[in-house]
């Protein structure tokens, strides 16, 4: 029988506790164990991108995480950010430049790119393409999502008066 270890976090917002196997992922607790599915498992190895959250406000690959590491620690998922108004800006830009496909890579490019506004530092193209490089996707040829931030972006300053 495998080791299980019992960690404490906050999950957008919310404390949570959770009983997980020690060998675990992060994105495996939130999507079997939470419930949470709008992180995405896709290549598994960190390599794409499409499960990006927040861990004490650095983004990372949860699928490169154990759960375990996570005791003590502020979560960010998707769930959490598209209740927030950088959610709400990136969620309303996203639709209007039609930057969804097949919209698996999403999540992941929304947590990456909330990084990017919450850190204010500036809406520069090539800054927003830079920030999302570990991202795959394979639909859209990335102009429509580079679009859609750079627009959230200038929203986002404006909004909070940079
Ligand atoms: Fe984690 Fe691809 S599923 S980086
Ligand atoms: Fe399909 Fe990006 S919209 S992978």
């Amino acid at each position: 029988m495998s080791a299980t270890v019992d960690i404490r976090f906050r999950l957008n917002g919310v404390d949570t506790e959770v009983t997980v196997p020690a060998g675990m992922s992060t994105l495996e607790m939130l999507r079997e164990r939470l419930d949470l599915t709008g992180t995405k498992y896709a290549c598994g190895e960190g390599e794409c991108g499409a499960c990006t959250i927040s861990v004490d406000g650095v983004t990372v690959n949860s699928c490169l995480m154990f759960a375990a590491d996570c005791d003590g620690r502020e979560l960010l998922t998707i769930e959490g950010l598209v209740a927030s108004p950088v959610g709400e800006v990136l969620r309303a830009s996203f639709a209007r430049n039609g930057a969804v496909q097949c919209g698996f890579c999403t999540p992941g490019i929304m947590m990456q790119a909330q990084h990017v506004l919450r850190k204010h530092k500036g809406c520069e193209r090539a800054d927003l393409q830079r920030a999302i490089e570990g991202n795959l996707c394979r639909c859209t040829g990335y102009v429509k999502i580079i679009d859609s931030i750079a627009e959230a972006c200038v929203t986002a300053d404006t909004e909070q008066g940079a």
